[in-house]
């Protein structure tokens, strides 16, 4: 078993848009460890939701188009796993995820707790990736003695995310519970299976600031104490400082930098990372933005995707695209001029 959980490497991704074709993901690399909490980070628009999608295998049929790349996850290639395999015993089992809006992941029509009983009559850790694996009666047959351990471990995993009175819950309709009572529900929702690995895409854009706090430190505490790993896409540094382990990140389609936080947040190397370090807000509340503009995917900028943009920019990088490498333990840039000096405005 190595201490690589998953592995993406050179995933080329496109869209059939009315406007041609739109290259969103350009031969990206992402890595995460065993356990370890990972945070995508980028500009809306930069495909975080398209590789995480991607990695769940919930690209839209289409108009995704998957040009080169492999995705491996556990030491098995996702992208040469055949569709049920990947339905039955990966998606929702080994991998889960946790969305944008909790919201609309709810069946309004059904109570919450008839609704995760029927994650687990599928899901459920009490099968396992034979039975899961199976086709048939088997994983749709909820028997009674394996209902009892899944409402048990139900009633457990609610109390661990810190819901009151788990069973009234599970009674109540989805309208009936808070925002942040609905994310709650969806971390518990994504842990319940005992995945290997949780997806959450923007998972507290949605709620108020103190809400969002308080979440995030719930998911981070339950997944370090369970050893799962997160991958955790946010556009905010910020958050992803507070609670990630490793950082990646994206702009129009490309992994710019990878790094371990700390290594990260002293030492941004690529001269995007670098002003986006600077365009938090500052101490008096102002804002330092990057001037130009997202380029489109459909025609993307020849060379560094980033050139059009940069202050470092020279002849080569409006030519030739820049390939990742090494600037220190762990740390890869994808940049021919990466920058060394501290910035000037660090998270604090
Ligand atoms: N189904 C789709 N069809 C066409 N274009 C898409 C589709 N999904 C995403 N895109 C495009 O891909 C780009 C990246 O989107 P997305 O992955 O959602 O970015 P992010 O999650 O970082 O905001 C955007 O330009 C978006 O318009
Ligand atoms: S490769 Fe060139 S244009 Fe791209 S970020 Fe580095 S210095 Fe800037
Ligand atoms: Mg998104």
């Amino acid at each position: 078993m190595t201490a690589e959980l998953l592995r993406v490497r050179d995933l080329a991704v496109s869209f059939a848009t009315e406007g041609g074709t739109a290259k969103v993901l350009d031969r990206v690399n992402l890595t995460i460890g065993r356990g370890q909490i990972v945070g995508l980070v980028g500009e809306s628009g930069c495909g975080k939701t398209t590789l995480a999608r991607s990695i769940l295998g919930v690209l839209p049929r289409n108009s995704a188009q998957i040009g080169s790349g492999s995705i491996v996850f556990d030491d098995a290639d996702l992208l040469k796993v055949d569709p049920a395999t990947l339905e039955r015993t990966v998606r929702g089992r080994q991998i889960s995820f946790i969305p944008q809006d909790p919201y609309g992941s709810f069946n309004p029509v059904f109570t919450i707790g008839s609704q995760i009983m029927e994650l687990m009559k599928w899901k459920s850790p009490e099968l396992n990736d034979r039975q899961a694996a199976r086709s048939g009666w088997l994983p749709r047959f909820h028997g009674r003695q394996r209902y009892r351990a899944d409402r048990q471990r139900v009633l457990e995993m609610l109390a661990a995310v810190q819901l009151p009175n788990p069973d009234a819950i599970l009674a109540k309709y989805p309208h009936e519970v808070s925002g942040g009572q609905r994310q709650r529900l969806m971390i518990a929702m994504a842990l319940l299976t005992e995945p290997k690995l949780i997806i959450a895409d923007e998972p507290t854009t949605a709620l108020d600031v103190t809400i969002q706090a308080q979440i995030l430190k719930l998911l981070r505490q339950l997944a370090t104490g369970r050893g799962v790993a997160v991958l955790f896409t946010t556009h905010d540094l910020g958050t992803a400082y507070e609670i990630c382990d490793r950082i990646t990140v994206m702009y129009a389609g490309q992994e710019m930098e990878e790094a371990p936080s700390e290594g990260f947040f002293n030492r941004p190397s690529h001269p995007y990372t670098s002003r986006l370090l600077r365009s938090l807000p500052s101490n008096d509340g102002g804002l330092v933005g990057i001037p130009g503009e997202i380029p489109s995917l459909v025609n993307p900028p020849i060379g560094c995707r980033f050139h059009p943009r940069c202050e470092y920019a020279t002849e080569i990088c409006c030519s030739q695209r820049p390939e990742p490498h090494d600037v220190g333990v762990d740390h890869v840039v994808r940049c021919y001029h990466p920058v060394t000096e501290k910035p000037k405005q660090a998270v604090q």
